[in-house]
């Protein structure tokens, strides 16, 4: 839990963790790479024929069920008090800000696969992930509303990679010119 110190086998406190738990950087670590994965296939094979996108389109939902799947757990070990870490505080309101940005990155990283399984599914496909088939639990949608899915799962696509990317450079800018040990309780 945050800021909890940790009981000893004597019974006194020892000195918080300053690393995320390993679970916890492996979550951080798989998010991100599946997430910039996620994206370049939606990007690249929009640029091919339509006859060569099958295998992209293939692997991005099967990326996509897997992620959904990281997502899930990721929630479930951060709610459970599971990263393990005190914050050194930079300050309230540098606090809220970086705490802000967190939570908006979890959001919309959720809504995101919603929309991506919303968007083949009112297209009437299943979600095909490593060849096994998951169908839609609702009706048919009309054409307007799959379009309108599509689109914003891919805008939604652009503000996650946009904001992910100020995140990381943000995580660069403590570890080159703060050298605060931010990015290496992350890392490693
Ligand atoms: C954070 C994770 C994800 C990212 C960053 C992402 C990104 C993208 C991008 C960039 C495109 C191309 C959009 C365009 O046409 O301009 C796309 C399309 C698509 N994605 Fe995802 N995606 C994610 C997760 C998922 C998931 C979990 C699923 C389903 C299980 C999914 C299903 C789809 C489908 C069906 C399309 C085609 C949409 C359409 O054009 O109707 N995506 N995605
Ligand atoms: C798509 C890419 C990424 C996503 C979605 C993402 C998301 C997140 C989220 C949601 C957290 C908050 C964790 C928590 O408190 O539960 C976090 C923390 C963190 N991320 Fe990322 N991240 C991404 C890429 C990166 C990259 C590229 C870097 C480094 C260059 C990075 C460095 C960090 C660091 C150092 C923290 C801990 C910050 C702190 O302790 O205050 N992340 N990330």
């Amino acid at each position: 839990m945050d800021g909890a110190g940790v009981i000893d086998i004597d019974g006194g406190r020892v000195a918080p963790p300053v690393h995320y738990s390993r679970e916890t950087r492996w979550l951080h670590w798989a998010t991100a790479l599946l997430i910039v994965a996620q994206f370049a296939l939606g990007e690249i094979w929009i640029r091919l024929p339509r006859a060569d996108r099958a295998p992209l389109v293939s692997a991005h939902l099967s990326l996509g069920v897997l992620l959904a799947a990281v997502f899930v757990a990721r929630v479930a070990w951060r709610v459970t008090g599971g990263r393990a870490i005190r914050f050194a505080s930079a300050g309230a309101a540098a606090d809220r800000v970086t705490h802000a940005v967190h939570g908006l990155l979890y959001v919309m990283i959720g809504v995101e696969l919603a929309l991506g399984y919303l968007a083949r599914w009112s297209g009437g496909r299943p979600v095909v992930a490593f060849g096994v088939p998951i169908n839609s639990p609702f009706g048919p949608f009309d054409h307007a509303t799959h379009h309108l899915l599509g689109q914003a799962h891919s805008w939604l696509a652009w503000g996650i990679i946009v904001l992910a990317t100020g995140h990381g450079l943000a995580a660069l800018y403590h570890a080159l010119v703060l050298r605060d040990g931010v990015l290496r309780r992350m890392w490693g």
